[in-house]
């Protein structure tokens, strides 16, 4: 695409959206603070308006009253289109004036593989919503603290150990500058799963000794269309959910919610995992159809990992804990000691939720900092789908201190900066790792 980073004309936003011509300009002069915390609007940007970055931008509409949407970036001007259309009908449906909610003209919504830099430029932006594919999300979050913006940051943090070790230094100058980082591990922010995690730190179950914790679901076998004419990058993009080098492969993209809810209810990371996988089903990309992985809690706690992506099989999304005096499911029975849990709030259910709490830290001036929880998650993912890809034991250690490891810079490509610099080359396909010999 030859206009990739071009800002969005004028001419295609007026042909997106009948009602822009209705858009207010922004108030101007007041700083981030002034506007976030306190009790008045609170202006967001989106940095990847696809399926679900539009949807945490109407979550973020149905949690706070004050929420506007002025500002919008994507790689692809259908993406902002369909964006757009499903904001419009979200406003319509819920009886909300549009002109009120979306207040992204065709000065603040920017196309390319840059244009998140323009949209965090700007300066009447508190809030940005980061949802582009997983390989994006370290330099995407990096670049918005450094720009002084609260972040809310989809899962998993990322596809390798350097950009794990990104997004935690992100998380600490976040807490420097007094910002908020939330991340799209929704479950953190479910009433069930907080009681349960409560009751676990209380001691309802004992001391855990081991879990289960499982992803295995649907998934289409069927390959990656490229349209006709269409380059390398725009290729991995709108199939990224096939590659491994943009999705981290599922046991990250889809798996890590679940390895989150150990990392969580045991309160450490594991100290390494020996696991395997494979594919039979799938056809073109470059992904496993299924991982499965014993993490090594230390302490002699195991928690047993599976996750697949395979049709007509057995499905399971759940977390399962077993501890000395009880057991517990995630969101589900608890059997053990009563205690005492108070009332968690979830209101809209935890997609808003997660909005809600965000909003609401800001507000109080206490900002939410789930940065190092979403780092580590991931990186038990990617500590996982190393040691499946190798056939090797991969410590915790391996990816976060021992920089002689072969693994702790591994950098998956093609880069963030491969895509700013238009030097993408997509991978070759049904080509796997296969660990060990033949
Ligand atoms: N929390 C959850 O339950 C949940 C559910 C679904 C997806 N997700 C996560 O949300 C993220 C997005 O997934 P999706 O399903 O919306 O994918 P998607 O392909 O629908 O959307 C991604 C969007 O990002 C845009 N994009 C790609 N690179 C970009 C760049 N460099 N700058 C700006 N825009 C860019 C794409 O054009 C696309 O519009 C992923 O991290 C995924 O794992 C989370």
């Amino acid at each position: 695409m030859t206009n990739q980073s071009k800002d969005c004309s004028r001419r295609d936003f007026m042909k997106t959206s009948v009602t822009v011509a209705a858009l207010s300009a922004l108030p101007l002069g007041l700083s981030n603070k002034t506007y976030a915390a306190g009790s008045g609007r609170v202006r967001v940007g989106m940095i990847g308006c696809g399926g679900r970055g539009t949807e945490a931008a109407t979550n973020c509409l149905q949690a706070d009253d004050g929420v506007e949407i002025v500002a919008m970036a994507d790689a692809f001007q259908d993406r902002i289109d369909r964006s757009l259309a499903t904001i419009k009908q979200w406003c319509e449906k819920n009886s909300t004036p549009l002109a009120q909610r979306m207040r992204a003209t065709p000065e603040t919504t920017f196309l390319g593989f840059d244009g998140y830099k323009k949209l965090l430029a700007l300066k009447d932006v508190d809030v940005v919503l980061i949802a582009t594919p997983v390989c994006f999300h370290p330099v995407h979050l990096a670049a918005a603290i450094q720009a002084g913006k609260h972040a809310f940051v989809e899962k998993p943090a990322g596809v390798d150990p350097p950009g794990m070790r990104k997004v935690i230094e992100a998380g600490e100058l976040a807490k420097q500058k007094g910002l908020a980082i939330v991340a799209g591990t929704q479950r953190r922010h479910q009433a069930k799963y907080l009681q349960n995690a409560h009751a676990v730190g209380q001691g309802a179950i004992g001391k855990i000794k081991g879990g289960r914790v499982w992803w295995c679901g649907g998934g289409s076998s069927n390959p990656p269309r490229r349209a006709s004419g269409q380059g390398d990058a725009e290729y991995l993009i709108r199939n990224w959910y096939r590659f491994s080098m943009m999705s981290g492969d599922h046991i990250v993209e889809q798996h890590v919610h679940n390895l989150d809810v150990a990392n969580w209810f045991l309160g450490r990371p594991p100290v390494q995992a020996l696991g395997f996988g494979g594919r039979a089903r799938r056809q073109g990309g470059n992904q496993y159809d299924f991982f499965s992985v014993d993490l090594d809690y230390g302490d002699d706690v195991i928690v047993h990992s599976m996750c697949r992506q395979v049709k007509g099989c057995y499905t399971q999304v759940s977390e399962q804990f077993l501890g000395t005096e009880g057991s517990v499911w995630g969101d589900g029975k608890l059997a053990g000691k009563q205690v005492a849990v108070p009332e968690f709030e979830e209101k809209g259910g935890p997609y808003v939720q997660e909005h809600r709490d965000l909003i609401k830290s800001i507000r109080a001036g206490k900002p939410l900092n789930e940065a190092r929880n979403l780092a580590e998650s991931t990186l038990v993912a990617i500590m996982g789908r190393i040691s499946a890809y190798t056939g090797q034991v991969v410590r915790w250690s391996d990816l976060t201190k021992n920089e002689k490891s072969p693994w702790y810079n591994l950098t998956l490509k093609p880069t963030p900066l491969d895509f700013e610099q238009g030097t993408v080359v997509a991978p070759l396909e049904n080509v796997i790792p296969l660990p060990g010999e033949a």
